[in-house]
């Protein structure tokens, strides 16, 4: 019988590709793109829930278009800062599609951070309003820093981003790590409803909540709104009073609901964002709109980005190869 080998890849060796953020972001669209066309298998994800405000998803994506496949299988602990550990961690493991072995092993730490703030980019490319100056961020962990990173770099006409998180430093470490890198005014805010007020783009990026925190009368006219946590940042009337709503995948956030998120309804499905991106619907049509994205997070996508770190890594000799069989 052949031996069958696959590839380990630490953080440290995700990191050292040194994929941007640009190309992390056309991949995903790509990704999307399959979605949108109705070219992949992603069934929405189990989870296990051992400790209270916790999970560990099961990820599993086939993207028919490229043939490639694989999952992901990621933790989400919000206590684990107060162990010096991140709140989010796991392995991403891509399949020869053909033969079914494993073929990679890598952390998905970085790749699920990054590529959850390329598809806030994206969602932006095509339903940010035309005068987008000002962005607002409520939680200043990792996803609010590389969202921010992500949107500046979609949206260069972003003059402003105003942060507030409840652990004030981690709000003014945003400030001290991108104000002059990203060329943006960074306002440290010591209240939610001032970081969230005249803005354009507003993001929650937080942990599990006791109440929710943006109130319906605190979002402009026609601002982009993206909610990371499952609907839990925004109160429902704030939801529903989107002219339109889009998320990834509607089965996916159906299947969220019945286990909590979006405790006073749905709202009416606009469009999926892999609609959007194929061309199916448009994103944003009027300057006025109000545009919810509750985009819970697909596995195509940590797929797409794998699959680029696999290959750059196997043509520079990074990694380390194991034996399974
Ligand atoms: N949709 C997706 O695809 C996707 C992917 C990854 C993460 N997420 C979600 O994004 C959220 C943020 O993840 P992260 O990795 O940035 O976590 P993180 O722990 O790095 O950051 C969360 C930040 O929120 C702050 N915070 C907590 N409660 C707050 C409150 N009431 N007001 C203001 N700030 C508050 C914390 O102090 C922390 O700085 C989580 O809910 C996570 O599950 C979603």
């Amino acid at each position: 019988m052949n031996s069958v080998e696959f590839l380990y890849l630490s953080q440290k060796d995700v990191l050292d590709l040194n994929l941007s953020i640009e190309d992390m972001t056309d991949l995903v669209e790509e990704g999307l793109k399959e979605h949108g066309l109705q070219r992949v298998e992603n069934p929405p994800k189990p989870g296990i829930h051992a400790m209270k405000d916790s999970f560990i998803h099961a990820m599993p994506s086939y993207l028919r278009g490229p043939h490639l496949g694989g999952i992901k299988w990621v933790s989400g602990y919000p206590s684990n800062r107060e162990k010096d550990l991140p709140t989010i961690m796991g392995v991403l493991i891509l399949n020869d599609m053909d033969t079914g072995a494993p073929v990679c092993m890598m952390d998905c730490g970085w790749i699920t951070a990054v590529r959850t703030a390329a598809v806030s980019a994206i969602t932006a490319k095509y339903c940010a309003s035309s005068c987008t100056r000002t962005l607002g961020i409520i939680g200043a962990g990792v996803q609010g820093r590389h969202n921010l990173v992500a949107l500046k770099k979609m949206i260069p006409g972003i003059e402003e981003a105003k942060v507030y998180d409840i652990v004030r430093p981690a709000a003014e470490k945003i400030k001290k790590d991108f104000e002059d890198e990203l060329q943006v005014k960074i306002t440290v805010c010591d209240d939610p409803e001032v970081a969230a007020r005249d803005t354009q783009i507003l993001l929650t990026a937080t942990q599990k909540l006791p109440r929710p925190i943006v109130r319906k009368d605190w979002i402009s006219k026609g601002c982009l709104c993206f909610g990371l946590e499952n609907s839990r940042g925004w109160y429902g009337d704030a939801i529903l009073a989107a002219d339109k709503f889009i998320t990834d995948d509607w089965e996916q956030t159906k299947s969220f609901q019945q286990v909590g998120a979006f405790p006073d309804g749905l709202p009416t499905l606009y469009a999926e964002l892999g609609d959007i991106v194929c061309g199916r619907k448009p994103g944003r049509e009027s300057d006025d709109e109000m545009i919810v994205a509750m985009s819970i997070g697909l596995a195509l996508e940590d797929i797409m980005v794998g699959h680029k770190l696999y290959t750059m890594a196997k043509e520079k000799g990074i990694g380390q190869t194991l034996r399974l069989l």
